[in-house]
């Protein structure tokens, strides 16, 4: 990605392909099975002791599991004050997230710091203040594909973490269906919003090398791809562009190229059930400590 650029890749219609993907493929219900079952636990461990918790979220999108998040963690600690802070890069998304605080009441409570610009300009804007806020909980849901140097971005991040801190980073997994499809077709699909695709095998691989200590835990998902299939279907082809970043898979590729990605999807990348091919959604959430 340049390095000059002021928002993100998350904008106008890229944006309804996004909330048609998110409402399509049960993402985000799939996460917060994981988040309510992980994240208790480590709450408590994170927050003992302390008189106020700090919470990041970097790419956070519409928020909505940033509010869950906050929400579990002030039930994990009645009582003791919350701050939050938000770095994404798309004025839209953060709109739909400031609507979505609006309406939960026990978020009146929290004060929000709205860094609306790339996480590249934030790191730059920390790092020139000196006097760098730090925090008890930061993620980084399915964005660190967008960030132009993710060793350096992790590295930067963990560094913010407090005492007993955890960075959750969650990703698509190894060898999953989106890990199969972007690395089989790396050069016709990496080529503007993602450069350089990292599932959670590269994820693993940098913090192996950076030497941090991280947890894992497994997401499962899957979604109906059938529709991909009928070259007659808005769905179908409103799913094409999104899974291949495309603003029209049928323009954006050759005919030869659309067959063999759908070939993959069909023989690599999804199952058969009860006559629906259902593509391997596989995430994987990595909790780096502090
Ligand atoms: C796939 S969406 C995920 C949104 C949210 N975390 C979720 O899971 O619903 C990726 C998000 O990362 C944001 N993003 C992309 N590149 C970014 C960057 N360099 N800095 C900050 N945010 C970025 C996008 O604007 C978008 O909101």
């Amino acid at each position: 990605m340049a390095a000059d650029k002021t928002e993100t890749c998350y904008q106008e219609c890229c944006v309804q392909n996004f909330q048609f993907y998110l409402e399509h493929s049960g993402e985000h219900q799939a996460m917060l099975q994981c988040v309510n079952s992980v994240l208790p636990a480590e709450f408590k461990r994170i927050g003992e002791g302390k008189s106020s918790l700090d919470f990041l979220g970097v790419g956070s999108g519409g928020g909505e599991m940033d509010v869950h998040m906050l929400t579990l963690l002030q039930s994990t600690f009645p009582g003791v004050p919350v701050t939050s802070d938000i770095v994404e890069g798309s004025v839209e998304l953060t709109d739909n997230f400031r609507a979505l605080v609006e309406k939960t009441p026990n978020l009146k409570t929290v004060p929000f710091g709205w860094h609306i610009m790339p996480s590249e300009d934030y790191v730059k804007q920390a790092k020139a203040k000196g006097d760098m806020k730090k925090f008890d909980f930061i993620h980084m849901i399915q964005m660190i594909y967008y960030v132009d140097d993710m060793a350096a971005t992790i590295q930067f991040y963990h560094g913010l973490l407090k005492k007993n801190g955890r960075l959750m980073i969650i990703v698509e997994a190894g060898k999953g269906g989106w890990d199969t499809l972007w690395k089989t077709f790396k050069n016709d699909l990496c080529t503007h919003t993602i450069t350089e695709y990292r599932s959670s095998g590269e994820v693993k691989a940098c913090l192996d090398k950076l030497g941090l200590k991280y947890d894992e835990h497994r997401i499962h998902n899957e979604f109906d791809i059938s529709q991909c299939f009928d070259q007659k279907s808005k769905l179908g082809h409103d799913l094409l562009n999104f899974m291949t970043a495309k603003d029209d898979f049928y323009t954006g590729f050759t005919p030869e190229t659309q067959k063999a990605i759908l070939d993959l999807f069909k023989n690599k990348c999804s199952t058969q059930k009860d006559g629906k091919t259902m593509f391997n959604g596989t995430l994987d959430a990595i909790l780096v400590h502090a």
